[in-house]
């Protein structure tokens, strides 16, 4: 486990806000408001990938007035480092069947594009009457499979960030904001 110096140097890698609060709160309207208009009233089921992604999902479930379910699918990747492991592990499936569901996925971030590629490709063959996603981030310039969300909100440069559900070594994932991780300087 990640492990800082003190309280000094844990704040130090704290960017200032790439995007701030009040940014992230228009974004989650935007998207409850294509969610409710493409889907019209009819049921969905959001599904959320941990971990990264549960503030997004508990921002957006409470902004969509369609019916909607939840469940959560937890993903691995990243191995308390700035570096994808280029190795993308499936540890928790959705708990219920979603044939003939109307499926949101919701992601924090599309970085390689490994991890949804590989989800889409598992939840495709299971039948659901659709299937789309949303990621709350966007890095097309790390891109290495072709894998495009139906909604990006933010489109960002290659830059590792933190807070609002992301993480480094699983820590900062409680920031109301989005920053960038700033490794110290030595
Ligand atoms: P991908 O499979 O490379 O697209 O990466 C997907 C996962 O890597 C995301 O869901 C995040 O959990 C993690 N990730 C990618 N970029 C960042 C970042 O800048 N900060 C924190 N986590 C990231
Ligand atoms: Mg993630």
């Amino acid at each position: 486990m990640k492990q800082f110096d003190s309280i000094e140097d844990f704040s130090s890698k704290i960017s200032k806000p790439l995007i701030t609060e009040q940014e992230i709160a228009q974004a989650v309207k935007r998207a409850a408001k294509a969610i409710d208009d493409i889907y019209d009233g009819s049921p969905i089921l959001l599904v959320s990938i941990l971990k990264g992604a549960f503030v997004f999902m508990s921002d957006v479930c409470k902004a969509v007035t369609v019916p909607c379910k939840v469940d959560f699918m937890c993903a691995k990747s990243y191995f308390e480092s700035t570096e994808s492991s280029g190795h993308v592990q499936i540890i928790m499936d959705l708990k219920q069947d979603i044939a003939g569901c109307h499926v949101v996925i919701l992601e924090d971030i599309v970085d390689t594009g490994r991890t949804l590629a590989l989800i889409m490709k598992m939840l495709k063959i299971r039948n659901p009457k659709s299937l789309r996603v949303i990621t709350l981030l966007d890095k097309p310039s790390r891109r290495l499979v072709d894998f495009q969300a139906d909604l990006s909100l933010f489109t960002i440069p290659d830059h590792f960030v933190i807070g609002y559900g992301l993480d480094y070594g699983e820590y900062y994932r409680n920031l109301p904001y989005i920053a960038e991780y700033k490794e110290s300087e030595k």
